[in-house]
């Protein structure tokens, strides 16, 4: 089987955890191996003692980058919902996967930072502007919103169910389902 990864990139909230999981759940169902690598674990054991400086969300999005390469050229689709703000990191990413020959696909989660900060899944949006922390994506810490990405969804007035059928055609479209 072929493999791959599909990158969800977007605001703290966006949905891409919720998009990953419920993609990763057909997947399954249809028998592929898959994996998702979402940026809150991978911060616990292999980006553990990285912060949230410009250098270290590089550093962590690279890491995050060869680990996926790597299950994905063994045949694993695999989905990784992290935020990675920096276009330069998310290029090196898709340039590791593209000197190795592996399909990959950065999907933007574009949902508006104002749907975001309503959702507040984590209350990140309510602390910042509480004054508890700083360094929030999209708020006081930049986030450089894909380009040309493979696909862009907007969440926002449309079921995850609804999500996961873009991202399901982007991988029908490419063979990898
Ligand atoms: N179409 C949709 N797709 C994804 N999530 C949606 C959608 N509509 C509503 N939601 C809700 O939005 C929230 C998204 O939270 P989620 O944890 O997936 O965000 P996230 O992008 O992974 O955030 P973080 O970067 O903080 O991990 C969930 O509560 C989810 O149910
Ligand atoms: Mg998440």
């Amino acid at each position: 089987m072929t493999g791959a990864t599909i990158w969800l990139t977007g605001l703290p909230s966006a949905g891409k955890t919720t998009i990953a999981h419920e993609v990763a759940g057909r997947l399954r169902a249809g028998g592929r191996r898959t994996e998702v690598l979402d940026g809150d674990e991978i911060r616990e054991f292999l980006s553990a003692g990285l912060g949230f400086s410009r250098e270290d969300r590089h550093t962590n999005v690279q890491r995050i980058g060869f680990v996926a390469e790597l299950l994905a050229s063994h045949g694993v689709t695999v989905l990784v919902p992290v935020i990675a703000p920096y276009a330069d990191s998310r290029e090196a990413v898709r340039e590791r996967h593209r000197a190795a020959g592996t399909a990959f696909a950065e999907v933007h989660v574009a949902t508006p930072v104002e749907v975001c900060s309503e959702r507040d899944v984590k209350g990140l949006y309510a602390k910042q502007a509480a004054g508890e922390i700083s360094g929030l994506t999209g708020v006081d810490d930049p986030y450089e919103a894909p380009v040309t990405p493979d696909l862009r969804i907007e969440s926002q007035g449309q079921t995850v169910a609804e999500s996961a059928d873009a991202v399901w055609g982007l991988l029908a479209e490419r063979g990898l389902v």
